[in-house]
């Protein structure tokens, strides 16, 4: 029986792939933890406050609950992290750190930590960016999750650690908001486009990005979880695509729908941030070793989220 726990759970992606791992595991096997309380205090199955840089905290949550696997989510995201840099760096690395020691000393059966297109930087090849190439990130968000790479390798190879890891590039949902990233705008825009119809895009009309709907995002990281072992064969991180598209694309798709939607440009930081990522990234290890297949363009993310955000502001 596995007793999972989920650091950083009420985040953008937390909240989804804590509510997909409730349906597989049971909602009594998934313990999900963060710095704050839920808002509205009601969440299904076992909740705890936990500081990911509170290392006896951990250990403790992890003992009380018999921990099997770990789901390490939080951290300082890009643009964030621009404000704080040491506090970003000391989040990101010191809660990593403490994760890979309780899965080597707890012997964990897994554990799971996302890095992201921000391991690369203005010296990476663009297009088609390949799995092992040029590493320069230059946001400290970028700088922390390549060292992390670094680690979850080290942890696997010396102490047999079952770290798994994908390099997301920018996650688009609608459940939970994102905060702090440099492809939020990809987020934020269906919200205006529904609230008032018109929105104020901090990255130029141009610019390309790696992006996923998250549902691929969280069916890639149970795939990836549940593959095999030995089918496991980069213990860094694996480079993971679906849809690539600009502010500009994804304004005219949501045009589609809603005719009198108008989109403006005002660059700021952020914009520099982004010329620094990949315009699009090969996934073809994650897809030969074990299956990695997307379900959703741009199109069919497009009309998923504007049914699913508009009922939600219905409500
Ligand atoms: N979505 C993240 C960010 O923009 C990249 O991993 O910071």
């Amino acid at each position: 029986m596995e007793k999972i726990l989920v650091i950083g759970a009420l985040g953008q992606l937390g909240s989804e792939l804590s509510s997909a791992l409730k349906n597989i595991y049971g909602i009594q096997n998934v313990i999900v933890t963060d710095i704050r309380e839920p808002e509205g205090g009601n969440i299904d199955g076992p909740f705890e406050v936990l500081n990911a840089m509170d290392r006896s905290r951990l250990f403790e949550i992890a003992e009380k609950y018999q921990i099997t696997q770990v789901y390490h989510l939080a951290a300082i995201l890009s643009a964030k992290g621009e404000s704080d840099p040491k506090f970003a760096w000391q989040l990101n690395m010191e809660s990593l750190i403490h994760v890979l020691d309780l899965a080597k000393e707890k012997k964990l059966n897994k554990v799971y930590w996302p890095s992201s297109i921000a391991v690369f930087g203005p010296s990476t090849p663009r297009e088609n960016t390949p799995q092992n190439t040029v590493m320069d990130p230059n946001t400290v968000y970028g700088i922390s999750k390549l060292a992390g790479e670094r680690w979850c390798e080290y942890y696997h190879k010396k102490y047999g650690v079952d770290v798994r890891s994908l390099r997301y590039p920018g996650l688009i949902g609608y459940k939970a908001k994102p905060g702090g990233g440099t492809t939020d705008y990809a987020v934020d825009i269906f919200y205006q486009a529904l609230e008032s119809g018109k929105y104020e895009c901090f990255l130029d009309k141009d610019t390309y990005l790696p992006m996923m709907y998250m549902d691929d995002a969280v069916k890639a990281t149970i795939d990836l979880m549940q593959s095999d072992k030995n089918k496991i064969k980069i213990r860094s991180s694996y480079n993971i695509g679906a849809i690539s598209f600009t502010p500009e694309q994804i304004a005219q798709e949501i045009q589609k729908a809603l005719p009198s939607f108008k989109i403006s440009y005002h660059p700021d930081f952020r914009q520099e941030i982004a010329n620094s990522w990949p315009d699009s990234v090969d996934d073809s290890e994650a897809r030969k070793d074990w299956g990695w297949q997307h379900q959703y363009d741009l199109t069919k993310m497009t009309s998923s989220i504007l049914k699913g955000l508009s009922e939600l502001l219905d409500n």
